[in-house]
């Protein structure tokens, strides 16, 4: 214990003076009582990845975090009046206390509900010893329940000094009928230890400390709003009606965020209510607690973490005076790297590029016009057509040739499901089949997180995602928009002035040799028409994973050529390279051909993105979503800090393609995001080390319980790269002459995301994880 704790406190100190954040220097107001900028409250520490209020966690939060967090530890106590930092009163699910002490569950009645299982107040210290910490979310990376971390008594977490300290004390009450008065506790506490603020959702307790604290704040924490305050009888919805009792023994209010954002049923949300208004003209603090990057929030957000944040303080009304959340990182880059910066421009436009992936296909239904209306006020550079031909020859965008699984295809045309092993295993209704009036009659259907996702998460992620709902996008938009021709893609993005277009060509080959369409003909055709042919003010991308399609274009040189390597792979030799070179100026990859995914944590650099730049070629990177469960662990959930692990040094990509282009613009704009190295930012957002976090646990922890990782992804060769020429545009429905235009697998799509998780960010993250190798060296002898 001593050696862990120095060590910590060794490390708190060496990151300490690194950090960045003036804390009253604000370039602009902040609307909080105090006018300064809100603070982040890290609950359990980082608990959002690390076990909650175990040094690591606490660590963590402090060297990646603005550098007045606040560290906040959940009192339970056990029978001989020990103090410990757990916010669950039952330790059956968050510590191994069922297999240490297997003693009959106990039950008791808490706050009126029955409960059983295992609580602290039934067991000495000296019989807690022994008990290790687990991972009870589902979502959250389990390698660390293996190292046998133990509780964390109120006094150590205490003592290691973080900058803030807040104790809450949840359950005074259910311990005061043990007789365990934890007012007493506090008061004792307080002799040896600052803290900063103290919280209950009981008046009682927090009344028998009035006038015994002098340094401390009080804040009253409401549960939720049904639930019944033990001290009054009252409901919390009903304490809420008279705040002005409240500032009689409290000087702020924790409470659940949907007190000032509502959620409907449909989780949409409602405008804000007057709470915080109030609550300053009261004179108290408002401090919002539940937020989690891995908790689904409202659809307004589009899965976007740090877009909640920013809905709590700066939205023009109000901002709330703390955040208490489980990701104290996400949080921090909301405050100090993303709030008022909605009307700022980006540092560089265009570079990096924002590509949108069928349009905002986040927010509306893929490759309608909503959806590139969504991608343009979002910000985006380069909107996207993937194009696909009616049978009558209309050229539209849809992202895949089979509208079956986007669209209401298959209760109109079962009849015409067909299998074409050419283009994918599964049966299909295939827009070529299909006149461009029928195609007009389909609705889109219900958007969410391609089920593909979900798969490669199970292996680490037990029930609730492999079986529960989809994470849906915005279902109340689910069938709106209308699928656009090319054409009037091109017009609207002349229009809109976009920087760019990337028009992408699938299936050439085929539909040349088995249906007479030439959808290479159809698309040079209707870029000259618009005269995208003849000027330079719009970037023109035109993207295949066949050489054959692309150098169909090579009499334009204006056009950008952009071979897409829809496969995972490890590696492309430089005789690859070398012929790609011939034909293509730009290569779009995968996540996980840059950086290597074997397990939901990252394990390396590939080292292409570097190749391709030596040899003058651009890379782009495929797909950036927002929803956590496609964004590995290192991470932390967080979909900015992977956009700008891809964006920084050494990457330093040319463009990512996402569903969600307003993440990455918000990025984009934001100071925060500026890679020159001699300016002074107030929160870097470092990247994160690829295989970092992973081999520092693995290498002292021995095994971590990982699945094992898949098959190493192949090695592009040369043959790979160069197709055969396009076949001559025929009607012959003979498949035997059709050439293997493309990849030499069958590939996964180029959205699909990498199979796993991650771990985090560098500089400061590298220290945190060599802090996490050497709490593992001294950890080795504590036996769980
Ligand atoms: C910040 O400003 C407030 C008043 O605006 C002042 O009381 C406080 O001491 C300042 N803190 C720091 C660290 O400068
Ligand atoms: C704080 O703000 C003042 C006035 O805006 C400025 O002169 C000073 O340089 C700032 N300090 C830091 C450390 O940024
Ligand atoms: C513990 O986990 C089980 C299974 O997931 C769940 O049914 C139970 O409600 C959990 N108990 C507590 C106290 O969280
Ligand atoms: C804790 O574990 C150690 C080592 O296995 C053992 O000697 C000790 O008796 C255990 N303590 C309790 C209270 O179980
Ligand atoms: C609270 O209500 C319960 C029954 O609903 C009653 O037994 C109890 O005496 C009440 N306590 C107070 C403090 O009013
Ligand atoms: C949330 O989204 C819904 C649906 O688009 C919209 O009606 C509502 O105004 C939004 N709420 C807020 C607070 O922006
Ligand atoms: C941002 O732009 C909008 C629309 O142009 C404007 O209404 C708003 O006042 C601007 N906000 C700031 C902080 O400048
Ligand atoms: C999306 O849905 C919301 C909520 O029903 C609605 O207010 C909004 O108008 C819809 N947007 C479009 C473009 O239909
Ligand atoms: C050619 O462009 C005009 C507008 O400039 C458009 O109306 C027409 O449909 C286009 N024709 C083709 C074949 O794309
Ligand atoms: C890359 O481009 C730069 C400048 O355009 C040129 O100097 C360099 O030789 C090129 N390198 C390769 C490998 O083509
Ligand atoms: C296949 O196509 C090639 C040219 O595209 C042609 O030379 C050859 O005769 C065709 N074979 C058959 C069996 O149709
Ligand atoms: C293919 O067949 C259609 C009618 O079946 C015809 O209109 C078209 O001209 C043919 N295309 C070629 C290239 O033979």
């Amino acid at each position: 214990m001593i050696a862990r704790l120095f060590l910590v406190f060794l490390f708190i100190q060496s990151t300490y003076g690194k950090k960045h954040t003036t804390i009253n220097n604000s370039s602009h107001p902040w609307l909080t009582l105090s006018g300064q900028r809100p603070v982040v409250i890290a609950r359990g520490g980082y608990s959002g990845v690390f076990l909650e209020s175990s040094d690591m966690a606490n660590s963590m939060a402090v060297s990646m975090s603005l550098d007045d967090v606040i560290i906040y530890c959940s009192l339970q106590m056990s029978k001989d009046g020990q103090g410990y930092c757990l916010s669950n009163l039952n330790l059956a699910n968050t510590t191994n206390i069922a297999n240490i002490l297997p003693d009959a569950q106990k039950s008791y009645v808490v706050d009126g509900q029955p409960m059983q299982g295992y609580f602290a107040v039934d067991y000495t210290a000296d019989q807690l010893y022994n008990v290790s910490l687990l991972q009870s979310e589902f979502s959250r990376p389990d390698v660390f329940d293996s190292m046998c971390i133990p509780i964390s008594p109120v006094e150590e977490v205490a003592k290691s000094k973080p900058p803030g300290f807040w104790l809450n004390v949840p359950y005074s009450s259910f311990y005061a009928q043990h007789k365990l008065d934890t007012a007493l506790y506090v008061q004792d506490i307080l002799k040896t230890t600052a803290i900063n603020y103290v919280s209950s959702p009981e008046i009682g307790f927090l009344k028998s400390l009035n006038g015994k604290v002098k340094t401390t704040q009080l804040i009253f924490m409401f549960n939720e709003a049904t639930a019944v305050e033990p001290t009054t009888n009252q409901t919390y919805a009903s304490l809420l009606e008279d705040l002005a009792s409240i500032k009689l023994f409290a000087s702020g209010i924790l409470v659940p965020k949907e007190y000032i954002f509502p959620i409907n049923d449909q989780l949409y949300l409602e405008p804000p209510t007057t709470l915080v208004l109030d609550a300053h003209k009261q004179g108290l603090k408002v401090f919002a607690y539940s937020f989690a990057n891995d908790y689904v929030a409202s659809y307004n957000y589009s899965y976007d973490p740090t877009a909640e944040y920013l809905q709590f303080i700066d939205n023009s009304q109000f901002a709330v005076d703390g955040f208490l959340t489980d990701f104290p990182s996400t949080a921090s880059e909301a405050i100090e790297c993303l709030a008022y910066n909605k009307n700022a421009s980006r540092l560089v436009k265009g570079k990096p590029l924002v590509i949108s992936h069928n349009g905002a296909s986040g927010v509306y239904p893929g490759s309608t016009d909503l959806a590139y209306q969504q991608a343009v006020d979002d910000g985006a550079d380069v909107i996207d057509c993937s194009v696909q031909m009616s049978k009558d020859g209309v050229a539209f965008c849809s992202d895949s040739a089979d509208l079956a699984s986007a669209t209401t295809a298959m209760a109109t045309f079962l009849s015409r499901a067909a299998t074409i092993p050419e283009i994918q295993s599964a049966k299909g209704i295939f827009s070529f089949d299909l006149s461009w009036s029928e195609i007009q009659t389909l609705q889109r259907k219900l958007l969410k997180t391609s089920s593909n996702l979900v798969p490669n998460i199970k292996s680490l992620i037990a029930s609730p995602f492999s079986n529960g709902p989809d994470m849906l996008r915005n279902p109340a938009n689910k069938s709106k928009g209308k699928l656009v021709t090319l054409a009037d893609f091109l017009e609207f993005s002349q229009q809109e002035k976009v920087l760019g277009i990337l028009i992408s060509i699938k299936n050439a080959a085929y539909l040349a040799s088995n249906k007479g369409l030439s959808v290479t003909d159809a698309v040079a055709t209707a870029l000259t028409n618009a005269s995208f042919d003849k000027q330079s003010t719009q970037k023109v991308l035109i993207q295949s994973e066949d050489s054959a399609v692309l150098s169909k274009f090579s009499n334009v040189l204006s056009y950008e050529k952009v071979l897409l390597i829809e496969e995972e792979v490890s590696d492309i030799p430089k005789a690859a390279v070398d012929e790609l070179k011939k034909f293509a100026g730009a290569v779009n990859l995968r996540r996980a051909s840059i950086i290597q995914v074997p397990n939901f944590f990252t394990s390396a650099s590939t080292g292409i993105a570097e190749k391709m730049h030596e040899a003058n070629i651009s890379v782009y990177v495929s797909v950036f979503r927002n929803e956590f469960v496609s964004i590995p662990f290192d991470y932390f959930s967080d979909p900015i800090l992977e956009l700008a692990t891809y964006i920084l040094a050494p990457f330093g990509v040319d463009g990512v393609v996402t569903d969600y282009p307003s993440t990455a613009t918000a990025y984009l704009r934001s100071p925060c995001s500026n890679p020159d190295p001699n300016v002074q930012l107030d929160y870097p957002i470092y990247p994160v080390q690829p295989g970092a976090m992973i081999k520092s646990l693995s290498g002292v922890g021995g095994s971590l319980g990982l699945p094992p990782a898949a098959a190493p992804a192949p090695t592009l060769t040369v043959a790979d790269v160069v197709d055969p020429p396009l076949p001559p545009v025929s009607n012959s429905s003979s498949t035997t002459n059709v050439s293997a235009s493309t990849t030499p697998n069958a590939a996964p799509a180029a959205d699909a995301p990498p199979p796993s998780k991650n771990s985090e960010t560098s500089n400061v993250a590298n220290m945190g994880v060599n802090l996490i190798a050497l709490l593992v060296v001294s950890l080795l002898s504590v036996v769980c």
